[in-house]
């Protein structure tokens, strides 16, 4: 508009002298007018999740402008009007009052029993819109499409840039979604998100219409739900630190890190997202994953000297099971939380619990003999059912993870989170029950995303498609009652990989919005390139409104024919690249065309979306370092669950893991067979690729004689390599120690082979 106005102005001022003054006065009214017309924007279509269906009538459209009311009948919908109102104010010049009586422009909330609880339909005529919903459910998810619609800006904070109005094309939209269960599951223990975050994160699921949030609130590495009766749960329970009764773990550093939600906290918590139609699911998880509850009443414990790891590397974290103290102290807290959340599933966790310390506790074995017991996994199944019993006390269903299902039978009613593989979940639904399908290899959002990004990767790569292509009841040929059985589709984030801040935001976002869209569409209706468009052409623009520091997918780069090509995941990214190994910031070089180079491995580049970047990557297909494998020895006192040589071997995923905990006298010491000629020495500790369990105290020396020692780098701390320490040595090197000088982080550490370059 303005830049006609400009044209307009220009063609006049070449004929000003010709015009009489009426004219001129005419053409400036008009000008001026012209000049201060606002473009009035037009609805946002590309929804998610994708309504079942969107008819367009035609006709003019209908403007929603700062004159429109909100209209509500009796009592009902009162929450839901004032929290569209508070959004349409955000966005809008304008008060949208809340009335019960007719007015022309409107938006009006309904309820039509006819509907579905969760279904809605909107219809968008000439001055009005009409959202009717089954239940306030389905009004508000109703209202949830229909802030889809509002620019972008409408779910920022302090949005200061509002609109007078806004165009709504004509249409019918009717909806409802595909599962009564859509969940998302967060690990709150392994990293603590404050109450702050939850309320955003609980923000984010109603947005996109998921209406369970699993919490998974204790774990090895923090407890971080208040129990009054047991206060020492919370007091030392929720905090790791080198002075803490819980060590350090997962990068949380030598200072006391953690935290906890107060039951007053919990409350509001639970309150905000019942509004939101949100239950909250509690976790403990029991009776493995139980460290934090150990180290601070070590008397649930059976009472045997051995150590026995669970997968993740913790031992003494599984509760005994014949101590009968230990249900009255599990039906207290079961007690307490009971009265914090209304939820009818309390999830008790029960997974990958290490069983070998019943098989060695006296009183565990008495029991088994008692009860005739074949196998210790029938002692896992008494524990459930024991819990199963507390909690129908308080009302309650028991929900766990698919191990639950093992060692015998529970209630039917026993939910079961399907995690291991879709077969678990086919086993239990085979069982006979409610089963939510939180499969691993899809659904844990704590996976990597691609090779050469941050994440744990046991359950495989999981990019944002494989993420979209999972089906919660797929090809398994189950019965009708069995698909009934599949109470709908999790995600799920563990937070051993989150310690760094803003990571938990990109592991989840925009995964969430495939999970969005597997729980609520049909599977015949989904489409995972239609799903891009829609995320590209305006998800995007919302998660960042939101203030997500969602994930950009990085450029493909190879080098070819001596070429180096980057390609982008959409056309609204920019890829931005640097010559030096840096990783590209903003400022950084556009890559406009393939790059001719005989010094491939020393760019790197990044994609943008506005000013967020992807991770920094080179070129996939070649190595990016090229380090040198002298023939070398290694020695150390310190003992191994693997052959230490694999240290030696120069393959960098044959690393060793320390079969103890390392502390201040240990060394591990390598001996070149001729001295070697580099410009840097480091070791990186921890798994390869992975910055967890590493080495946090400690530093590389290094020796031209074999003798005289010069230090190099203490271990430091990096989100990609984990601890690590580096040396610059002068003169061709005999020999490198790494030597060990404090306390580390959890019972056992990785150490990788030296990297020489
Ligand atoms: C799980 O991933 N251990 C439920
Ligand atoms: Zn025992």
């Amino acid at each position: 508009m303005k830049l006609l106005v400009f044209i307009l102005i220009i063609a006049l001022l070449f004929r000003w002298e010709k015009l009489s003054t009426a004219r001129k006065f005419i053409l400036i009214f008009i000008i001026i007018l012209l000049w201060s017309y606002k473009n009035v924007p037009t609805a946002n279509l590309d929804i998610v999740p994708k309504p079942q269906t969107m008819e367009l009538v035609g006709g003019r459209d209908c403007r929603i402008n700062s004159k429109t009311v909100i209209e509500v009948k009796d009592s009902v919908n009162q929450f839901n009007a004032k929290y569209l109102q508070s959004y349409l104010r955000n966005e809008f010049e304008g008060d949208f009052k809340i009335v019960d009586e007719k007015d022309k422009n409107k938006i009006e909330l309904l309820i039509d029993e006819n509907l579905a609880e969760e279904g809605y339909i909107i219809d968008v005529m000439r001055g009005c819109v009409r959202i009717e919903g089954g239940t306030e459910k389905g009004v508000f998810y109703g209202i949830q499409t229909l802030l889809q619609m509002l620019p972008a800006d409408v779910y920022k904070k302090d949005n200061d840039k509002r609109i007078r109005a806004l165009r709504v094309p004509k249409m019918t939209i009717e909806d409802s979604p595909r599962f009564a269960y859509r969940g998302m599951h967060l690990d709150v223990s392994r990293t603590f998100f404050d109450a702050e975050y939850i309320y955003k994160f609980i923000d984010a699921l109603a947005y996109y219409k998921i209406n369970n949030f699993h919490w998974h609130l204790t774990d090895d590495q923090g407890w971080r739900v208040e129990i009054k009766k047991y206060p020492k749960l919370t007091e030392m329970g929720a905090w790791r630190g080198a002075y803490e009764v819980l060590k350090p773990a997962y990068a949380s550093g030598m200072e006391r890190n953690g935290g906890y939600y107060t039951q007053e906290e919990i409350k509001s918590i639970v309150k905000y997202a019942a509004d939101r139609n949100i239950n909250i699911i509690p976790e403990i998880d029991l009776p493995g994953h139980s460290k934090a509850v150990a180290v601070t009443y070590p008397e649930i414990l059976c009472d045997i000297d051995a150590k026995h790891y669970s997968v993740q590397w913790e031992s003494n974290n599984v509760w005994c099971v014949e101590r009968e103290e230990n249900y009255a102290m599990l039906e207290d807290i079961i007690a307490e939380m009971a009265e914090l959340f209304p939820s009818k599933i309390f999830h008790i966790g029960g997974d990958e619990v290490n069983m070998d310390s019943w098989k060695e506790c006296p009183k565990c074995q008495a029991l088994m003999k008692e009860k005739g017991m074949t196998e210790v996994v029938e002692l896992q199944n008494y524990f459930v059912r024991r819990l199963e019993n507390i909690l129908s006390k308080y009302g309650k269903t028991m929900g766990g993870w698919d191990e639950i299902i093992d060692g015998g039978a529970l209630r039917p009613e026993t939910v079961v989170y399907a995690w291991a593989s879709p077969e678990r979940g086919i086993e239990s639904v085979r069982q006979g029950h409610p089963t939510v399908m939180q499969i691993a290899q899809y659904m844990y959002f704590d996976m990597k995303q691609s090779k050469d990004e941050r994440g744990l990767q046991w359950a495989g790569v999981t990019s944002l498609e494989k993420a979209y292509s999972f089906d919660p009841i797929g090809n398994f040929d189950l019965t009708e009652e069995e698909t009934k059985l599949v109470m709908g589709p999790q995600g799920g984030c563990w937070a051993e990989c989150l310690q760094v801040k803003d990571y938990v935001d990109y592991q989840v976002f925009p995964k969430l919005l495939a999970l969005s869209e597997i729980g609520w569409c049909e599977q015949g209706e989904r489409d995972y390139e239609d799903f891009q468009r829609r995320l590209y052409g305006a998800q995007y623009a919302r998660l960042y409104a939101m203030d997500f520091k969602f994930r950009v997918a990085p450029p493909e780069v190879v080098y070819q024919d001596g070429l180096l090509m980057a390609k982008a995941d959409n056309d609204i990214l920019t890829i931005r690249y640097t010559e030096d190994g840096a990783a590209p910031t903003i400022k950084s070089e556009k890559y406009r065309k393939p790059i001719k180079t005989q010094e491939p491995e020393k760019y790197r580049f990044a994609t943008f979306y506005k000013d967020r970047s992807s991770i920094a990557r080179g070129a996939q297909n070649i190595e990016l370092h090229h380090y040198l494998k002298p023939s070398t020895t290694v020695e150390s006192n310190i003992p191994f669950f693997e052959d230490i040589n694999r240290l030696v071997d120069y393959d960098l995923n044959t690393y060793c893991f320390t079969a103890r905990e390392v502390g201040d006298g240990d060394y591990i010491k390598f001996t070149f067979a001729e001295p070697v000629e580099c410009q840097s020495i480091g070791m990186c500790t921890g798994y390869y690729n992975l910055a967890v369990y590493g080495i946090m105290n400690g530093y590389i020396e290094y020796s031209y004689d074999g003798e005289n020692y010069h230090r190099g780098e203490r271990f430091v701390y990096d989100i990609f390599d984990g601890y690590r320490a580096y040396c610059h040595p002068e003169k061709p090197v005999k020999s490198v120690r790494i030597v060990i000088d404090g306390i580390s982080e959890h019972e056992v550490n990785g150490v990788q082979d030296l990297r020489i370059e």
